[in-house]
Order: C-alpha cells, then sequence, then structure tokens
C-alpha cells in the first residue's frame, strides 16, 4: 500500500520522505489555504521533492475552466495529479485530462457509484473520504470496501486513494481491505510507529540498564 501525505507543509512532507515514507502527496484548497502560501510556488517545491504523484486540485467548478486550471497545474512538473471534484462538470475534466494523458484524482467520493462513474470517466486514483463519512455516522471504510469489490469485479486500474483519514485504525483497515493508496496528515503517518507497550518496554530496558553501569560507546 502505498503512503500520499496529506498536506501542503514542506518540512512535514521533507521529515516523511526522508525515511522513505512518502509515496505521494495530496492537497486541497483547505490544506494551500492552511500552508499560507501561493498554490503555484508551494505545489512546485512539493514536486521539486518528492518523486510520487502530487495532487493539486482545481478550483473553478465549470468543465471549460477546470480543464484551463488543470492544465496549468499540470505545466508545474511531470508529477503533476489534477484533482477534480466528483461533479458531473469534474467528470468531464477528469476524461478531457485523461485523455491527454495526465494523471487525475476525483476527489470527494461519498458512494461506490460515484466511484463507478469516476473509473468510467478514466480517472487515475478515486478518493473516498472515510472520516468525513464517519462524521455522519456511516462506516467509511464500508465505503474502501465496495469500491474494492467493485473496482476488481471489472477489472477496473483506478487506484483507490483512501482519503480523510482521521486516526491509525483506518489505516489498519484500508490496508486489510486493499486500498492502493492511504493519503493522511502527517502526524497520523508517525502515531502509526506508536504503541504504549514499546514505550513500556524501552522503560523498562532503560531502567535495568542503567543499573549494569555499562556503555555501549
Ligand atoms: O484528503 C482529504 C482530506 O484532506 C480531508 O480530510 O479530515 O478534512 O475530512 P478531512
Amino acid at each position: 500500500m502505498k503512503f500520499f501525505v496529506d498536506t501542503a507543509e514542506i518540512d512535514a512532507i521533507a521529515e516523511l520522505n526522508d525515511l522513505g515514507m512518502v509515496d505521494g502527496v495530496t492537497t486541497n484548497p483547505s490544506l494551500i489555504m492552511k500552508s499560507g502560501r501561493d498554490i503555484l510556488e508551494v505545489t512546485k517545491e512539493i514536486c521539486d521533492l518528492v518523486d510520487g504523484p502530487v495532487s493539486a486540485e482545481v478550483v473553478a467548478t465549470e468543465a471549460e475552466a477546470m480543464i484551463a486550471e488543470g492544465r496549468k497545474l499540470a505545466e508545474i512538473a511531470e508529477n503533476i495529479t489534477v484533482k477534480v471534484p466528483l461533479t458531473w462538470d469534474g467528470l468531464k475534466t477528469c476524461k478531457t485530462l485523461s485523455d491527454e494523458g495526465r494523471m487525475v484524482n476525483v476527489t470527494l467520493c461519498f458512494s461506490a457509484n460515484q466511484a463507478l462513474i469516476a473509473a468510467k470517466a478514466g480517472a487515475t486514483f478515486i478518493s473516498p473520504f472515510i472520516g468525513r463519512l464517519d462524521d455522519i455516522n456511516l462506516d467509511g471504510c464500508d465505503l474502501i470496501e465496495d469500491i474494492r469489490t467493485i473496482y476488481d469485479n471489472f477489472g477496473f486500474e483506478t487506484q483507490v486513494l483512501a482519503a480523510s483519514i482521521r486516526t491509525v485504525n483506518h489505516v489498519t483497515e484500508c490496508a486489510r481491505i486493499g486500498a492502493d493508496v492511504i493519503t493522511a496528515p502527517p502526524e497520523v503517518i508517525k502515531k502509526l510507529a506508536a504503541h504504549p507497550l514499546t514505550d513500556k518496554g524501552l522503560e523498562a530496558f532503560m531502567a535495568d540498564w542503567a543499573k549494569t553501569g555499562q556503555t555501549i560507546l
């Protein structure tokens, strides 16, 4: 399973990238706003840092303008993935840009039918939002499972990119179900290393080591 980082914070991406944890990056208008950076500048910096796909989202809502924005974003670097919302105009944009050979990430997906139609429109990635479904008392991971089954039934090559990941359990579930990619905030990725029994065990080892009076170096 690939790990994408869901942020436009360069330092956080660099830290995880140095550890080989970054297979790609996803951004959206809210993340650009949080970074306080210019979209074209920060996206270029991210593309220079990371080898894998970097999603940059269009903000127009009508196909013609979305396509124009998508083409402009795609000029930033070869690893740009144009991100479009799952609307009818977004699907038109997806079809046009994917026919031009560009990677497209169709975002704001909340149903299996939406995922099906995005695959038909040639999406490279589909981004179902797990956490936002959980927010309204649905099970976001059930959606990932449904999409996995449907794509496998028909051999769609669109990659399932589980998004709106809020917890480490979301990551475990996505890995179990077979999502192709998860995109998560840096703090969730870092939490994957944590376990209270690791901390407790290490504390006991350190206490016993101190009693030996030895050093290694
Ligand atoms: O990748 C989508 C993500 O940025 C949305 O996350 O937590 O705002 O639902 P969230």
